[in-house]
């Protein structure tokens, strides 16, 4: 979204489909500047993802985005965060191996004086047995995406319906509150 014409410098379509385990006591932090490049990695998300904190600093945080997570879900987090709003998400990240890991996220601002100087975020460790129910609500919302028939921003309307039903369905009033709901 905001990297277009960035070339990761690895393969991100590579991907081997196995889990890498998070131990229940971490919270992977990162934090960008107001474009979303990263500034500050913890050494437990530079662990998990394979990647070090030197390969992480300065890279657009695209770099750890895996192929299976729809783009509806990032224009979602950076339509609340621009909009001051803090942003809770279910997220399949990329390991530098081609390995993923699940992470229940919160993205939020870092504001001076009530300027934008930046946007932070931490991972937390989903209940596992949930896991299967976010891969397949995703590969509908890549579905709805792609079969929109728009290549503007309306091709996320059909996915956001898809991600509103599944938490009305869940009995959730929103996002926010079923992703709090699904920590370890
Ligand atoms: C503080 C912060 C943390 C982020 N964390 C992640 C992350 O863990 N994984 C990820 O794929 N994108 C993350 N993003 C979103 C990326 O900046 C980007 O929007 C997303 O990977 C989609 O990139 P693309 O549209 O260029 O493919 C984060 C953004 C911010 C501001």
């Amino acid at each position: 979204m905001l990297t277009a014409g960035y070339t990761p410098p690895i393969n991100i379509r590579q991907v081997s489909q196995k889990a890498t385990a998070l131990g229940a006591h971490r919270a992977l932090q990162s934090k960008t500047d107001p474009n979303g490049i990263i500034t500050h990695a913890s050494r437990s998300l530079a662990e998990i993802s394979g990647f070090s904190v030197d390969e992480l600093i300065g890279q657009p945080h695209n770099i750890l985005r895996h192929p299976d997570m729809p783009d509806s879900v990032y224009y979602l987090m950076w339509q609340n965060i621009k909009a001051g709003e803090e942003f809770f998400g279910m997220v399949k990240n990329r390991c530098k191996n081609g390995d993923h890991y699940w992470v229940m996220t919160r993205v939020a601002a870092i504001l001076d004086n009530g300027t934008t100087i930046g946007y932070s975020s931490a991972r937390f460790t989903p209940n596992a047995d949930l896991i299967p129910a976010w891969e397949e609500l995703f590969t509908r919302m890549r579905d709805a995406e792609q079969s929109s028939g728009f290549s503007d921003d309306r091709r996320f309307k059909p996915a956001s319906d898809v991600l509103c039903k599944f938490v009305q369905r869940k009995g959730f009033n929103n996002l926010t509150q079923l992703v709090l709901s699904q920590r370890s």
